[in-house]
């Protein structure tokens, strides 16, 4: 029996008797005295009941759900974090992340901020090099840090980070510091600095989010990116990616996070070209992509 078969078959009573739970569940938080727990709590119970009702949800499935929550807890540690892939892979994060950088003129938009980037990153010159040795082809970053006005905004503390060509960061190596780093904005709200071109890599998917995964028929990839966290006072802090336009996983990054706005131009530069700053890259080939910071003001406190 189909589920709208199923559907079909409920009695006006046997509605009834579903409303009426749910009414009771709801009401069972009248109680609650801090109003936004009352709030989440009777929403969260209002929208849980009715999946239930509309899915016709079999006690069979009920306990494989149990099953797989727990799972999702087993495995969860200091330092995987499965609950939190959960989230990213149902598109949770991005909603969260979306709800609370509202749009403002044409402030930068915000992505996720995923779960590699550490505290204490190195700090570079303008047009010093991130990847401290991280394997991948140089890849020349540039751009400006302006508010929504278009005026320059010094100082601005930009955090980078990124995988290097085999899709893993430094912190899943346990033996180095690479390819991240903080630098700032000069006087004229301009940056500029080395990295290694992004490339794709895969979520952790060796669990339950990434059983569900494969049993949905998605894949684990991202599309290949580059982190940016830029600070300044008075403004929002942005956290953010830049994507490469043309990559195929574009349209099926796996946690959502990509934003038409934020897939950049990487320009391939043939072996000989020389660099902004006449580094001297013997025969390999680089890119460049600019990407220019407009940050939004921070909401009055
Ligand atoms: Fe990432």
């Amino acid at each position: 029996m189909t589920v709208n078969q199923r559907r079909g078959t409920v009695s006006a009573e046997q509605a009834e008797r579903e409303s009426q739970l749910v009414e009771r569940a709801v009401a069972s938080f009248e109680g609650t005295s801090d109003p936004r727990l009352k709030e989440l709590m009777q929403a969260l119970t209002r929208h849980l009941h009715a999946f239930l009702r509309e899915v016709r949800l079999t006690e069979e499935e009920w306990q494989r759900a149990i099953e797989f929550l727990t799972a999702v807890g087993h495995i969860t540690d200091d330092r995987r974090q499965e609950f939190i892939l959960l989230s990213d892979v149902l598109g949770a994060s991005m909603q969260t992340i979306t709800i609370n950088n509202e749009a403002q003129a044409n402030a930068t938009e915000a992505t996720v901020f995923g779960p590699f980037f550490v505290e204490g990153s190195p700090e570079i010159e303008p047009g010093g090099d991130i990847a401290a040795g991280a394997a991948g082809e140089p890849c020349w970053v540039e751009g400006t840090v302006t508010d929504t006005d278009g005026q320059p905004v010094p100082h601005a503390l930009i955090e980078v980070w990124e995988a290097d060509q085999d899709g893993f960061y430094d912190v899943q190596y346990d033996d180095r510091v690479a390819a991240r780093g903080h630098l700032f904005s000069d006087a004229g709200g301009r940056y500029r600095f080395w990295a290694v071109a992004p490339t794709p890599y895969p979520i952790p998917h060796d669990g339950p989010a990434g059983r569900l995964l494969a049993a949905t028929g998605r894949s684990p990839m991202r599309a290949s990116h580059l982190h940016f966290m830029v600070k300044a006072d008075g403004f929002r802090t942005l956290v953010t990616h830049i994507f490469v336009r043309g990559d195929e996983l574009l349209g099926r990054d796996s946690v959502f996070g990509v934003r038409d706005s934020l897939v950049m131009d990487f320009t391939p530069q043939p072996p000989g070209t020389p660099p902004p700053d006449g580094r001297d890259l013997g025969d390999r080939a680089w890119s460049r992509v600019s990407f220019d910071v407009v940050l939004a003001r921070a909401a009055a406190p």
